[in-house]
Parts: C-alpha cells; sequence; structure tokens
C-alpha cells in the first residue's frame, strides 16, 4: 500500500492537487474534510458530531477522525494506496497512522507541505467555491469556471463552504497551524517531509508535487473525472 501525504494549512491547494496527483499515481484520493462534509450532508451521527467542531473551526477529535479514515482506506479503490489530503492532523493521528501501516510492514512514503503565507490562505478561502454536486474546487482569481456559478464538470451549482467565512477562517487558522506544525516535525525527524512552494500557479505547484515525487511534469491540470465525497456550503 502506497500512502502519500499531503500537509498545508486551510486554503494551501492541498484539495486542489490532490485528486489529480491520486489519479496519476493510481491511488484513491481520501479527504478527511470530504469525508465529514459528506456525512453532514447525509445528516448521519458523524455528520452531526463532526459539524460541532468544524463550524468552530476545531479539529474533529482524533479517535472519530482516525476510525473514519481507517475505515476509508480499507475500501477496494484504496488497496494500492492513497494520497491523504487533510490527514494527520495531529502529531497522535501521524503517530497512529505510523502504527496501523507497521501492522502491514508499511510506513508513509513521502509528506508533501504546500508552504502558503497566511494573507494568501485568506485572500484564496474568500474566494474559493465549490460544487454542491461533488465538491470540485473553483476560485474567481485563478480556477474560474467556464459558465459562472456553475460546476465544470457536473454543472451544479457552486457555493461557499460553510467554514469559509471570514471569523471561522480566522479560527482555523488560529487553532490548526499549531497542529501542523507538529504534523509537519513529526516527518521531518522520519525524513520525508518535502516542502513545496504553493504560491505559484496551480500547474506550477502541481509540477513541484509531481517532481517532489519523481514523477514526469502533467501536461494539464483536467479535473480526474471522479471526487469520492459530496459537498455542503451555503447558497452565494
Ligand atoms: P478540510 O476540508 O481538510 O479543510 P482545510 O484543511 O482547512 O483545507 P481546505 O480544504 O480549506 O484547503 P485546501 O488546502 O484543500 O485548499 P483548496 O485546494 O480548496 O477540513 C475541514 C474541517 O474538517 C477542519 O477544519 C476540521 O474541522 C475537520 N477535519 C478535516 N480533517 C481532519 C482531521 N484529520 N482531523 C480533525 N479534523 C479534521 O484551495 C483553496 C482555494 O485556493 C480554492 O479556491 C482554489 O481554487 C485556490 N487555489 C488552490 N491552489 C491555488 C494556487 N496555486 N494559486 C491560486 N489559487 C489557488
Ligand atoms: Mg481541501
Amino acid at each position: 500500500m502506497r500512502i502519500v501525504v499531503l500537509l498545508g494549512p486551510p486554503g494551501a491547494g492541498k484539495g486542489t492537487q490532490a485528486a489529480g496527483l491520486a489519479a496519476d499515481l493510481g491511488l484513491a484520493h481520501v479527504a478527511t474534510g470530504d469525508l465529514f462534509r459528506a456525512n453532514v450532508a447525509a445528516g448521519t451521527e458523524l455528520g452531526r458530531l463532526a459539524r460541532r467542531y468544524m463550524e468552530r473551526g476545531e479539529l474533529v477529535p482524533d479517535d472519530v477522525t482516525l476510525a473514519m479514515l481507517l475505515g476509508r482506506l480499507a475500501e477496494p479503490d484504496a488497496t494500492a494506496g492513497a494520497v491523504l489530503d487533510g490527514f494527520p492532523r495531529t502529531r497522535a493521528q501521524a503517530e497512529a497512522l505510523d502504527r496501523a501501516l507497521a501492522e502491514r510492514g508499511e510506513r508513509v512514503e513521502a509528506a508533501l507541505l504546500i508552504e502558503v503565507p497566511e494573507d494568501v490562505l485568506v485572500a484564496r478561502l474568500a474566494d474559493r467555491w465549490i460544487c454542491e454536486a461533488a465538491g470540485h474546487i473553483y476560485s474567481r482569481a485563478a480556477r474560474p469556471p467556464r459558465v459562472d456559478g456553475r460546476c465544470d464538470v457536473d454543472g451544479s451549482p457552486l457555493v461557499q463552504r460553510a467554514d469559509d467565512r471570514p471569523e471561522t477562517v480566522r479560527a482555523r487558522l488560529a487553532q490548526q497551524l499549531g497542529p501542523l506544525a507538529d504534523v509537519v516535525a513529526h516527518y521531518e525527524r522520519a525524513g520525508i517531509l518535502r516542502r513545496i512552494d504553493g504560491t505559484g500557479s496551480i500547474e506550477a505547484v502541481g509540477a513541484a508535487l509531481r517532481a517532489a515525487l519523481g514523477m514526469p511534469a502533467r501536461s494539464s491540470a483536467a479535473w480526474p473525472s471522479a471526487r469520492p465525497a459530496a459537498a455542503s456550503g451555503r447558497s452565494p
């Protein structure tokens, strides 16, 4: 099982990059934020619990998150492995992932940190639009849809994520950058951390991520055909 971890603060571009990277590697794209949002949208018990934390910009407790992640990795499309987007988010999650992989004689292959300064993150999150059907990600500045307000892939309406309200963005940054630094330190100690400049174009960041994994550059940043999770958000 190949596990590649994509790290970065909120708005760094993990989701924008992860699906295409996973498709190129022949791995599943597993995004814990997408899984939580799908549960919120479906009104499951997990979704009701996760929502309480997400709307405050806090991390969902480790035990709940880990159980969901390991369940997802046990699904058939993840047999070959996965690109993890938004997991691990705490040192405890990173250590639990290491233990789960070690039980199978495996380990995280690489941890790629997308670095973007805070003022750029805030601007990006204010301008993020996602499609209601599948969470495809747009930005008026960097990746506008072909038809205003509609997803290029499935035509569904573009909405803003509930946690992209300015006050929640501030809370996410305040509460999540510390734990991210712990995860970064964890992979630095393991000698598998690679730092990627996330301030370039979407294509440039994609090329840098692929270069860090020793992969050939990608000719276009086309959407992969499918994303696993539903999205929820408020209408524009
Ligand atoms: P999650 O959904 O993972 O949110 P996040 O980590 O805050 O990251 P984002 O999805 O906001 O940003 P991104 O890096 O994916 O950026 P994107 O590609 O969209 O988690 C949500 C919540 O769930 C958490 O707050 C927490 O409550 C909970 N949670 C999730 N995982 C958890 C875990 N493991 N443990 C505990 N709790 C957990 O890009 C952003 C915008 O920028 C887009 O508009 C995009 O078009 C644009 N953009 C991207 N790249 C570029 C570029 N190079 N140039 C210009 N614009 C760009
Ligand atoms: Mg994301």
